[in-house]
């Protein structure tokens, strides 16, 4: 049978269990999701190198045996067209993230008519976690347990914590 793919793509720096759940969510719509960190964007800046970010994702999805993991340079509307992906799948978390999230589908559907933009809601109980959120409270020395999957947990605070 056909792979039916999907890409659920972002910039992960680092990824939290919001987008865990999204990932997760969509593993269990289609036969394979792949999983891609944008690496041109914020290209100067980041707290964490592409394949660190690369790292911590296939630490944080191991237990999702369709779930691959991958990095790109380039436009994604051209990395689905490569992938054969079917569909790209975003997490939206509040209407802020509305907009932003409306233009990019509408541009990748320009850019690539073949694939279609699908939002999952966010859970109720991540919509304000946000990757920012967790570098701010790692490195002035809090608690982000509940933010980030186990397995990459140290990881994030060996590198974010300050002195
Ligand atoms: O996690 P993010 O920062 O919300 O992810 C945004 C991302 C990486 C999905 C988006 O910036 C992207 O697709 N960048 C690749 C470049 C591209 O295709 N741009 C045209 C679409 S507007």
């Amino acid at each position: 049978m056909k792979d039916n793919i999907a890409i659920c793509p972002g910039s992960f720096d680092p990824i939290t269990i919001g987008h865990i759940d999204i990932i997760s969510r969509t593993a269990k719509m289609f036969s394979k999701v792949i999983v891609v960190v944008m690496s041109n964007v914020h290209k100067n800046g980041g707290s964490f190198t592409v394949d660190e970010r690369v790292e911590m994702i296939k630490k944080s999805v191991a237990h999702l045996p369709n779930v691959e993991v991958d990095h790109y340079e380039g436009l994604l509307a051209d990395y689905a067209e490569q992938k054969k992906a079917s569909a790209i799948v975003k997490g939206l978390r509040a209407v802020t993230d509305f907009e932003y999230e409306f233009q990019m589908a509408l541009t990748n559907k320009k850019l690539n008519p073949q694939v279609e933009t699908l939002f999952l809601t966010t859970s109720a109980e991540n919509m304000y976690l946000s990757s920012s959120v967790v570098k701010q409270i790692a490195s002035m020395g809090g608690d982000i347990t509940e933010f980030v999957p186990a397995a990459i947990h140290q990881d994030i605070i060996n590198r974010l914590k300050k002195g």
